[in-house]
């Protein structure tokens, strides 16, 4: 039955969805921070629920070397379709994992489940169906948790520094509002390109998708999740129906995470192309898509959506509760641009505005108008445009 499920997932997903674009594996996080001479770390985290996920970590840096001194743990959570590639695709200068460890910070990368470096399980293999049972409220239940206790064991540091990109952010929510412990673990989290409400997503592939994914969740009940494994032919036809004919444009847009964050940056850092193509899209479930489609639909930031009958069964309700934004009170800085097709203006106004007032030390918008969502991590001059201020705010935050 399981079997069956899958193949017909897929097929509805993308159609003729047969092989999984092909990729090197020859560049990953750890083989990136070594080529610039940085020392990095591998630690395998398992969740309660039995998932083994991989943390990279840069301990420090190379322009210090191990001088035995205690540093602050900045933690860096990735977005949808992403992975720990994320902050050291940029390099020395405009890596953010980079910048962290030359400011004096040991830096530890996520990895949620079920991407390019998460895909163990005690006891399921990723090769079939129950493996991929999950969605971004399980990587803020379970993930997250696992990897902050490991690291808090592992430094003996007390308070950790987060910063989330994108799903990043909204997994981030859903672990403060589900489970209350660990306020007093994060002493401030940076929220790049910040996603909680998504009624307004202005991305072109949600108007199309929306209608047809983001019900309550009938197709979930008929097939369960399975692993989003967009087939490369149709990704090339999808990517010449959207976007216009510019060479850049058709490269990137033959790749998930541009049809969905977008390709119209003029910021786009064009000599990461290659190695971005070869790091994402970094894998996920369909049924984080499902979610996101859901609160698209319902303009509503709350749990899965499964049909009245299974709600009631899991969460007593006909409708799915709210994640309690308001009741959040860990020190917040959210980082925002209006050019952003997943995190916009008016949701996150929403989001600004529902928080809790003493909890929200700054809502920057960035002035450059066309900066997007993924110019947070890749955006031309990230370092002088971004990530200064969010290093400033970090220090601030520990005073
Ligand atoms: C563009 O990316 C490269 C890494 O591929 C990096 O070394 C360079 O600093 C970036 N350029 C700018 C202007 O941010």
């Amino acid at each position: 039955m399981w079997l069956l499920r899958v193949v017909i997932a897929q097929l509805v997903l993308a159609s003729i969805a047969l092989a999984q674009p092909s990729r090197s594996s020859s560049t990953t996080t750890v083989t990136i921070v070594k080529k610039h001479g940085y020392p990095i770390e591998e630690h395998p985290v398992q969740t309660s629920d039995g998932y083994i996920l991989t943390m990279h970590r840069i301990p420090y840096s190379k322009l210090t070397g191990n001088d035995g001194k205690r540093r602050p743990v900045a933690f860096l959570m990735h977005g949808l379709l992403c992975s720990s590639s994320d902050w050291v695709l940029g390099g020395p200068h405009s890596g953010l994992a980079f910048i962290l460890s030359d400011a004096g910070y040991d830096v530890w990368m996520g990895n949620a489940r079920g991407n390019t470096y998460s895909r163990k399980h005690a006891s399921k293999s990723p090769v079939f169906q129950p493996f991929w049972n999950f969605e971004w409220h399980d990587i803020g239940i379970y993930d997250l948790p696992a990897m902050i206790d490991n690291v808090i064991y592992q430094t003996g540091q007390e308070q950790i520094q987060y910063i989330g990109h994108s799903q990043g952010t909204t997994s981030f929510f859903v672990l403060n509002s589900m489970i209350k412990r660990f306020r007093s673990r994060i002493l401030s989290a940076h929220l790049l390109a910040p996603v909680a409400w998504m009624g307004h997503m202005e991305s072109p592939l949600a108007k199309v998708a929306g209608p047809l994914f983001g019900q309550p969740n009938a197709l979930v009940e008929l097939f369960g999740s399975a692993e989003f494994m967009p087939n490369s032919r149709a990704m090339e036809l999808m990517g010449q129906v959207m976007c216009n004919d510019q060479a850049v444009s058709q490269i990137i847009c033959s790749n998930m995470l541009f049809l969905m964050g977008g390709w119209n940056s003029p910021y786009l850092n064009e000599t990461m192309i290659p190695e971005i193509m070869a790091t994402t899209p970094a894998g996920c479930s369909v049924n984080q898509m499902f979610h996101y489609l859901q609160e698209y639909n319902s303009g509503e930031f709350r749990q899965f959506d499964y049909g009245k009958a299974r709600n009631k069964k899991d969460y007593g309700s006909k409708t799915p509760p709210n994640y309690d934004v308001a009741g959040i009170d860990v020190p917040i800085y959210l980082y925002y641009s209006d050019n952003d097709y997943f995190a916009s203006l008016i949701d996150v106004d929403k989001l600004r505005y529902t928080m809790n007032p003493k909890s929200l030390k700054r809502a920057y918008r960035l002035p450059q108008t066309k900066w997007n969502h993924l110019d947070f991590l890749w955006g031309l001059n990230v370092k002088e445009i971004l990530y200064d201020l969010v290093l400033d705010d970090m220090r601030s935050a520990s005073y």
